[in-house]
């Protein structure tokens, strides 16, 4: 079991000093536009991944203004208290510590304190280009599989590498075939390694998904979800020698993992040029709770959930279908947000169990814990 008792926000967002104590497996926070729901939320996410949920430029995390921030939680892992100490100072590393013990890197503490986020503008998973696709696959794996973390990002690196070659190559009008071979073969260990996990990963996901999506909208509807990858019909070897002109002409590389994507179909047609707004939004929350049950069954606890805003998704009836299913069916904690504090605390009274509101209120006084 995983649950979050505390959290502290010093110069994070728009939080000068604000703590935070959680009682209770079922945690509403509301307040009105701009207060600072999803920032909170994101604190708990960033004690959880080292990094926002919504933006990789950490500067956008410290408060206008602010030198930097401080993020300071207490978990509890499986009864042993954990506690987590993010420092930023806005320049140079952040620190970051579990139980006052320092990372030499801080990627190492992804996946010791999993969670789930469903926020707003996931439906772009759905919708939106292939990137936010893999960023979902790559999200789980790093939580289950620390060498995919290390190998995805020697990957990146080595990838970013090749891409400033080939630019020195076009500015000198110069080519060097065994350079290239050399970096050739350092993007093809890390890439085969990460093409295979997450080839074997997506047929873990797949039926996972479907039962999840059927339970959503009903047996009548038939998802189908294919791994699309470069690397399924050619090896890293042969996609290097068929890119090699177009990889010359644009400096950057054509083929490799980076360009993977997941397809969804409905009934046998591309689900994002048919599926309505309720059917995308059955898909997402399938993705999502797919993923939560997998961090589920392979860390043997539950991860913590994160809901940003989904009153705006689901009706009452699946709001609370979801919560029972998160709380009664998986015992794990869950926050959630919205604007409406009688619409939360009324699907909350719902559930037969304790919860707790956090109501942000405007201006400097604390906030009132009811
Ligand atoms: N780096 C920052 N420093 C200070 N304030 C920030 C920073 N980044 C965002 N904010 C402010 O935080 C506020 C947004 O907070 P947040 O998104 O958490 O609101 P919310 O309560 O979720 O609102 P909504 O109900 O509209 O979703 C905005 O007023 C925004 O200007
Ligand atoms: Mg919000």
């Amino acid at each position: 079991m995983l649950s979050l008792q505390k959290i502290s926000l010093t110069h994070f967002k728009n939080y000068d000093f604000s703590a935070f104590d959680f009682t209770e497996k079922v945690v509403g926070i509301c307040g009105l536009n701009g207060l600072g729901k999803t920032n909170l939320l994101d604190a708990i996410y960033y004690c959880c991944f080292t990094k926002s949920y919504f933006t990789n430029t950490d500067q956008l995390n410290i408060g206008f203004d602010k030198e930097g921030f401080r993020l300071e939680a207490r978990f509890e892992k499986n009864d042993q208290p954990q506690k987590v100490i993010c420092i930023h100072r806005g320049t140079g590393k952040k620190e970051f510590s579990l139980n006052d013990a320092g990372y030499d890197k801080v990627s190492k503490h992804i996946g010791i304190l999993p969670s789930v986020m469903i926020a707003p503008d996931d439906v772009e998973i759905i919708i939106g280009g292939s990137e936010g696709r893999r960023k979902y696959i790559d999200t789980i794996l790093c939580q289950l599989d620390a060498d995919y973390l290390q190998q995805l990002m020697v990957y990146n690196k080595v990838l970013q590498q090749r891409n400033s070659l080939l630019k020195r190559f076009a500015e000198q009008g110069s080519w060097d075939n065994a350079l290239l071979d050399i970096i050739n073969m350092q993007l093809s260990a890390p890439g085969k390694y990460v093409f295979e996990k997450r080839s074997s990963f997506i047929a873990e996901l797949k039926p996972i998904v479907q039962d999840l999506y059927h339970r959503l909208a009903g047996n009548a509807e038939v998802i189908n979800i294919n791994y699309e990858s470069q690397l399924i019909s050619e090896s890293f070897g042969q996609l290097f020698s068929r890119n090699i002109e177009k990889d010359r002409i644009l400096q950057r590389t054509n083929g490799g993992i980076h360009k993977d994507d997941l397809k969804f179909e409905l009934n046998g047609q591309i689900f994002r040029s048919i599926a309505s707004q309720g059917q995308r939004k059955s898909l997402l929350f399938a993705l999502k709770l797919a993923e939560y049950q997998l961090i589920k069954k392979y860390k043997g606890f539950s991860p913590i959930l994160l809901l940003d805003d989904v009153f705006e998704k689901l009706d009452d009836v699946r709001m609370r279908q979801l919560l029972h299913w998160v709380c009664n069916e998986n015992a794990g904690q869950v926050f959630i947000t919205d604007t409406h504090r009688e619409r939360l605390e009324g699907s909350l009274k719902g559930l037969g169990m304790g919860f707790q509101i956090v109501e942000l209120i405007a201006g400097d006084r604390p906030p009132a814990t009811g």
